[in-house]
Parts: C-alpha cells; structure tokens; sequence
C-alpha cells in the first residue's frame, strides 16, 4: 500500500480522507514528527494549499495532499476568504471573528456566502488541485453549539439549520472539503498511475 502524506495538523482531516483513500496508508505530519507552522503568506486560497505541499513534498517526497479553506462573504467582496482564521487578528479566535463578521455585515441585505477549501495533490509526476464548495447565508445571530470557526453563524443552502446545529456527520458530507475530497478521491480511482 502506497504512502500518502497530508499536509496537516488536524487529525479531523486526517480521519475524514483516510475513510476515504482505502487504497493509501495516510500518514499526518504528527506522525512524521513535522510540528512546525507551514507559513501561509499566499493571497489566496489555491497559493497557500500549494505553499503547503509543496513545503511537505520537499521534505519528504511521495504523494502530498494539502489543503486550505476560507469562508467568502459576497457583500464583503470575499472577505474575510484566505484570512478567515485570523479575521479579527492574532492569535486566531473563533467567537472574535464572528462578531467582527456580524459586526461587517450589519445593515446588508445581501447574506450569501460561501466556504471554499482548494486541495493540492503533488507527486514527483504532477501538481493537481481541487475545489470544493458550499453555498449559503450568513445568519444575524450565532445558533448552535457544535463545530468550530464560523459554523454557528453559516446556513448552508437547502437547510434551516447552522453548520452548529446540524450533526458533524451531515456536515462532514455535505461541506466544501467533502466536496474537494470527492473530486480528489474521483482523479485518483480514475488515474491509477498518477502516482
Ligand atoms: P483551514 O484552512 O481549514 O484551517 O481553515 C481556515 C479557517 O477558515 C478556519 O480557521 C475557520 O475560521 C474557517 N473555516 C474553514 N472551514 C470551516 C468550516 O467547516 N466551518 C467553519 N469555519 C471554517
């Protein structure tokens, strides 16, 4: 069984694409003992999901997956998009950056948003990568209590509830880095000898 290496700390997307890559032993930089900060100075999402394989691959080689996700508000011209996680400034947190939102987008009419997360998959042979997205709104007030980031204030599109008020598997399967796996999981079930 071949390697594959993400490009991560988050042992939540290590599980989530492990389920979905049978064919791969995933290894997460915990378990090759990589614990530095990856810089993410790109100025927008595909820019630091390829800073980060590309980080990874040259370390390590073999097949390296990275990923980097961002909420984009369409009344704020994409903010806060690549600067989601520290949106309301350092260090990142996730109640300060909704308010700042909220704070944003008070008297818009126009709530629609959307979360996007670009993977990169780089091999010695090639340099891929994949979007994936979920539409929604942004509500005017947080519901919920499961989740994290900006989950409490997204409607997805189709749904009454908040990303925090439905279940973490609905989410999970419906979210924009299911989407991104997907479309990474289909190029790789439909090239066996991309890597
Ligand atoms: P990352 O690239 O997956 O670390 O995401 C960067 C930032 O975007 C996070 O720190 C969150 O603020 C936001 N974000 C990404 N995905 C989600 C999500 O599924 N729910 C809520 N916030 C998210």
């Amino acid at each position: 069984m071949k390697d594959l290496i993400l490009a991560t700390h988050n042992p939540h997307k290590a599980e989530e694409l492990k389920a979905m890559l049978p064919q791969f032993n995933v290894k997460t930089l915990a378990d090759l003992k990589m614990m530095d900060d990856i810089p993410e100075t790109a100025p927008d999402l595909e820019g630091n999901s390829f800073i980060k394989a590309t980080t990874i691959f040259e370390k390590f080689g073999g097949i390296v997956v990275a990923d980097d996700s961002g909420l984009e508000v369409n009344a704020l011209s994409g903010a806060p998009g690549v600067h989601s996680a520290r949106y309301a400034g350092k260090p990142r947190n996730d109640t300060r950056n909704t308010e700042k939102l909220l704070h944003a987008l008070l008297n818009k009419t126009n709530r629609n948003a959307q979360f996007r997360t670009v993977i990169t998959l780089m091999s010695a042979k090639e340099t891929r990568q994949f979007e994936g997205i979920v539409k929604g709104t942004i509500n005017t007030q947080p519901k919920g209590a499961d989740g994290f980031g900006y989950d409490p204030v997204f409607t997805p599109e189709g749904y009454d509830k908040t990303f925090a008020e439905i279940s973490q598997h609905k989410k999970n399967s419906i979210s924009h880095r299911a989407n991104a796996i997907k479309r990474l999981v289909a190029f790789l079930n439909e090239h066996p000898t991309f890597c």
